[in-house]
Formats: structure tokens, C-alpha cells, sequence
């Protein structure tokens, strides 16, 4: 079965989520909070089980990383020292017309799936212009689609201004768009609305901080902030951590938790939202000249260096490396694929001031690949800055080095809620299968990795109505329970049982039949119908044997 378009299988992994109970808009009965997103049984299932993962292989499985659990709001300070106050902000305009607000950065970005623009688009080739259909377009179509586009106000002052300038917007798509939507025949051309089609106002910046107050009185004073990140907390946490856990410098403290965005335009589902959760890690490392100084030179990434085998030699470079491989080895163990993924190095001119080097994972969204994750050597800039603006050092005495110095940072930041939407969207399938009769049918079918699937396995007797069937299967799911999420249900024909876990990518399902209880002769008795999501192939296997084989393939 060919694959869906873009459009069609967002729309359709959207309405798979509301469906199965993955992911609701928030406060639905109320129409919703644009940028706010509810995550269903299923859905909150998922994202406990990636956060889990997350932290035990960050955590658990290593010796130089430990945990933070800190506040949301924070010492208003922290943002100052951060440099969010001043600058953590987009680029704003308005819409003059329908007066909404569209951040200015991503306008031509949202004029891609804009309809009035789409319209415009079919009149302009790289042969020129459709002047006869533009017009046909202004005078009729347009009126409908975009009312506030001058083109359709004043369709014959700017088609004849279109035509002035027609080798220009011939050349440029987006110039016959700032022509079609500038009114005034003076002064510069206008970026058009996405939604409307009206000009849109000078950008200006907007800060992304959610403001609260604390306390009572509520004055400027009382002003705090929602955390956009939760990265600062632990570098203000950093001495605290070093001095009261057996740690020393190379070592990382990560943190899971939500942080708050007022973004200008959420979008994409909840690719971009306005509450959202992270998983960072903060992994400070020595400064460069300690190294030099320390082991008599700083590596240099060869083919013999293995990345995987961190040594005393290795200076922020090869440190940074390792993270990204790290990261793109974590991602393909919960199932997404190598080539789903993207690799991006921040050019000069992108890297925030700070920044050394910055990568991102970028994903394949069917709305376009899109950031997943970013890994930046962020030098030493946020403990100097915590150290300057609290007064307190941040500097740590190295015995193996004997000398002080501030460390500096290697930090892998990922959004868990873009990891829920690329597990979703890489384990959406829909392919055609044959039913019990040979008729054909679509299957949709969620092939998530078992490490990240909501269930585990579907448990279900094979007749409802047969009780030694039934008391087997719930012994069975009694038994399997406390050690991974497994779902009864004893509802329906089988086959519609299967579908229903198909859909929500529930790796296996077990069925109790007559074999089951012996009924068939002694030799399949205690054995079950152990059937597997991808393949839909079925096998035999022990009850006794079902608990290993599933934690086999959880683990
Ligand atoms: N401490 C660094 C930091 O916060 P970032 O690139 O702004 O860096 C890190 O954010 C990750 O957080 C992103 O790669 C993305 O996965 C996630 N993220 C950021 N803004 C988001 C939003 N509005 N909605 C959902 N996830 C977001």
C-alpha cells in the first residue's frame, strides 16, 4: 500500500491519537488552549515509559551522572544572569487586517500550507505569471479565501501595479506575494498575513517567559518566571550536587521536567507547544588548557579515536562528539531509525553567543524534518555568569589536576514531547492485510519498539463465556502485572481483539484456548497462543516461559 501524502498521515496520526487516547487538545469541553496538549492512558503510558528510559540510561546504567528534581519557578535572578530576561525572544508582527499575531520568522514557513497562498502559488511558474488567472482569482476565488489582501480590495490598482513590476515577481514567488498584499503604492513592500492575507507589522521582539507573581502582593517586585528551560536549575544546583555527591569533574547532572514557553505560533500538533516537557543533561568538563596542562596534550578526533571510551586526554571536542553519538545510539534503541535521523551542525552565524558548537538530531516529521534535540558546547558562559550575578564561586579544585578552575559544559537537550510525536509518527503504518474470509482490509498498526510500547501484551481467554478460559487468562495477566503494563480484554471476536492492540502497538498478544486447559490432549496444556504485532505470525509458548521472553524483549 503506497504511503500516505504528509498532510493526510498527520491528519490521520492525529486523529489516531485523539482515538485510541494517546494525545487530547487540553481543555477540550472548553475549546481548547491553543499550544496546550493532554496526553490520554495510552499516551501517558508512552511518554512514562521514554522518560524512564531516558533517565535509567542517563542515571542508572553509569557512574558519572546523577539526578536533579528542581522547583519550576526559580529566583527571578536566575533569568537575568541567563541572559532570558533580555533576550529570550521572537521576532512578533501583527496582522493590521485580522489582527493576530504571527511570529515573523516563520512566515513564509506557514504560507506553505496557507490556502489563500496556495491559489496564488498555481498562477506563478518559473515561465512567468498567469495574469489572466490571478485576476480571475482576485475577483472571485480570493474574496473567500483571503479578504484582506489588497490584490482583492484593489484588484485592477494592484494588478496593474503586479504588471509594473512583472519580471520581479516573476522571478520571486514571495515578491508577487509582498506586491498582492501591499496596499500603499509607496514605501516598502509588506510580508503578507499567513491566515488573512493583510499586511503584517514591523517585527518586534517578544519575550517567551510565562510571568507569574509570588506571594500576595503582586507587584513588580513579586514578578517571577515559569522556567523556559530546565538547564538553569542545575547550574545554579551545581556546587550543592558536586559537594554532596561522590562526583568529581568529568560528571553530569540531568533533570527531567516541563518548562513554559509563550511561543508566538504553536503548531505542528505538539511539535511546538507552550508547556512542554525536557530532558537535559548538564556534563561539565574540564577547561581545555587543565587537560593540556594535566595529560600533556589534548587529543584530536582520529580514526582510531573510539568515541564510545571516554579518556583523562579528551578536551571538549571529542567530549561533544561522544554526545552525539551517544544520543543517536539512545534514539535507534527505542526505535527510531538511522535514517529517520538527521544530523546538523549549527553554522557560525546560527550558534548562539555562547555556544562552541552545536548539533542537532533533527527528525523526519511528515510536516518536514524538524528538530528532535540539540547538543551544545556551551563553554563555561552559565556557571560564569551564576557565579558573577550570585556572588558565589562556582569554581571547583581539581586534586588530579591541583588547580581551579570553573568547568565547562556539554549539554544534549531533547523535548520529550517531539520524542512522543516521532515515536508516534515512525510507528504509524497502515498496510493491507486479508481477514479471516480473505476479504482485504486496511490494518493500522503502531510498531512501536516493546522498550517504549504502552502495553506490553494484549491478554485475552479465547470464549468470555468459558470460565476455566477466563480464570486462566487473568491468573496469567495477575502473574505478568507487577512486572509490565499488560491489558485484558475478553471483549469481541479475536481478530478484532488483535486489531484493537495493533492499533494501540502493542507488541504481543497472548490467547488462552482449549489447548490451553488441556482439553486437546496433555501435551499443550499450560501452553499459550503467543501472537506477534508485526509479523501477525503465531507461536506456542509455556506459560511458565511468557515472563522471561517478554522482559527479554523490554529490557
Ligand atoms: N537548555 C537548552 C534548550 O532549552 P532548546 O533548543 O531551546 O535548548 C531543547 O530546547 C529542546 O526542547 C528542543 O530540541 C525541543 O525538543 C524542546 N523544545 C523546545 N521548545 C519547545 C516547544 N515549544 N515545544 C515542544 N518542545 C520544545
Amino acid at each position: 500500500m503506497s504511503i500516505p501524502s504528509s498532510v493526510t498521515r498527520m491528519e490521520k496520526i492525529v486523529s489516531l491519537c485523539k482515538r485510541r487516547g494517546f494525545i487530547f487538545q487540553s481543555s477540550e469541553i472548553y475549546g481548547g488552549l491553543n499550544g496546550f496538549w493532554d496526553y490520554g492512558p495510552l499516551g501517558a503510558e508512552l511518554k512514562r515509559n521514554v522518560k524512564d528510559l531516558w533517565w535509567k540510561s542517563m542515571t542508572r546504567l553509569r557512574d558519572d551522572i546523577v539526578g536533579l528534581e528542581a522547583t519550576i519557578i526559580m529566583h527571578p535572578k536566575i533569568w537575568q544572569a541567563s541572559g532570558h530576561v533580555d533576550t529570550f525572544s521572537d521576532p512578533m508582527s501583527t496582522c493590521r487586517a485580522c489582527k493576530k499575531l504571527v511570529r515573523s520568522d516563520q512566515v513564509w514557513e506557514m504560507l506553505e500550507t496557507s490556502p489563500w497562498a496556495d491559489s496564488i502559488r498555481a498562477t506563478h511558474s518559473d515561465a512567468g505569471i498567469d495574469r489572466e488567472a490571478l485576476a480571475k482569482w482576485a475577483k472571485g476565488k480570493g474574496a473567500r479565501v483571503a479578504p484582506s489582501l489588497a490584490l482583492v480590495k484593489d484588484p485592477d490598482a494592484i494588478l496593474a501595479r503586479i504588471a509594473e513590476r512583472l519580471e520581479e515577481a516573476a522571478a520571486s514567488v514571495q515578491t508577487l506575494f509582498r506586491l498582492a498584499c501591499t496596499a500603499s503604492a509607496e514605501g516598502p513592500l509588506s510580508i503578507p498575513c499567513p491566515h488573512c492575507g493583510g499586511e503584517l507589522t514591523e517585527p518586534r521582539p517578544f519575550n517567551l517567559m510565562f510571568k507569574t507573581y509570588v506571594g500576595p502582593a503582586a507587584t513588580e517586585e513579586d514578578i517571577a518566571y515559569l522556567r523556559p528551560e530546565t538547564a538553569q536549575a542545575i547550574f545554579v544546583q551545581f556546587k550543592n550536587v558536586l559537594e554532596t555527591s561522590r562526583v568529581k569533574v568529568p560528571f553530569g547532572i540531568c533533570q527531567i521536567g516541563k518548562a513554559f514557553r509563550n511561543e508566538v505560533t504553536p503548531r505542528n500538533f505538539t511539535f511546538r507547544s507552550r508547556e512542554f516537557e525536557q530532558m537535559e543533561l548538564e556534563f561539565f568538563i574540564k577547561p581545555d588548557e587543565v587537560v593540556q596542562n594535566q595529560t600533556g596534550s589534548v587529543a584530536q578526533l582520529s580514526t582510531e579515536t573510539l568515541l564510545s571510551d571516554p579518556q583523562p586526554n579528551w578536551g571538549w571536542e571529542l567530549w561533544h562528539k561522544y554526545w552525539v553519538e551517544e544520543r543517536f545510539r539512545w534514539y535507534e534503541s527505542i526505535g527510531l531509525k538511522r535514517s529517520s535521523l538527521e544530523e546538523y551542525w549549527q553554522k557560525p552565524d546560527e550558534l548562539a553567543h555562547y555556544a562552541r558548537a552545536t548539533v542537532d538530531i533533527l527528525y523526519k516529521f511528515p510536516f518536514g524534518t524538524q528538530e528532535l534535540e540539540g547538543i551544545a558546547a556551551r563553554g563555561n558562559f552559565d556557571l560564569t555568569q551564576h557565579q558573577q550575578h550570585s556572588g558565589k564561586s562556582m569554581e571547583v579544585f581539581d586534586q588530579e589536576a591541583n588547580t581551579k578552575y570553573v568547568p565547562h559544559v556539554i549539554e544534549p537537550s531533547a523535548g520529550v514531547d517531539r520524542l512522543i510525536l516521532a515515536l508516534i509518527c515512525e510507528a504509524f503504518e497502515e498496510e493491507e492485510v486479508a481477514d479471516d474470509k480473505g476479504q482485504k482490509e486496511v490494518r493500522t498498526v503502531l510498531r512501536f519498539h516493546p522498550r517504549v510500547a504502552p502495553i506490553k501484551a494484549g491478554i485475552f481467554p479465547l470464549l468470555k463465556n468459558k470460565p476455566e478460559l477466563v480464570k486462566k487468562a487473568l491468573e496469567i495477566r495477575d502473574a505478568l502485572r507487577p512486572h509490565m503494563n499488560v491489558f485484558y480484554d475478553d471483549g469481541g471476536a479475536i481478530g478484532r481483539r488483535y486489531r484493537r492492540q495493533d492499533e494501540a502497538g502493542t507488541p504481543y498478544c497472548i490467547t488462552v484456548d482449549f489447548d490451553t486447559i488441556g482439553e486437546n490432549g496433555p501435551e499443550k496444556l499450560d501452553t499459550v497462543t503467543l501472537r506477534h504485532r508485526d509479523t501477525m505470525t503465531q507461536e506456542r509458548i509455556r506459560i511458565a516461559d511468557l515472563h522471561a521472553f517478554l522482559s527479554s524483549q523490554i529490557q
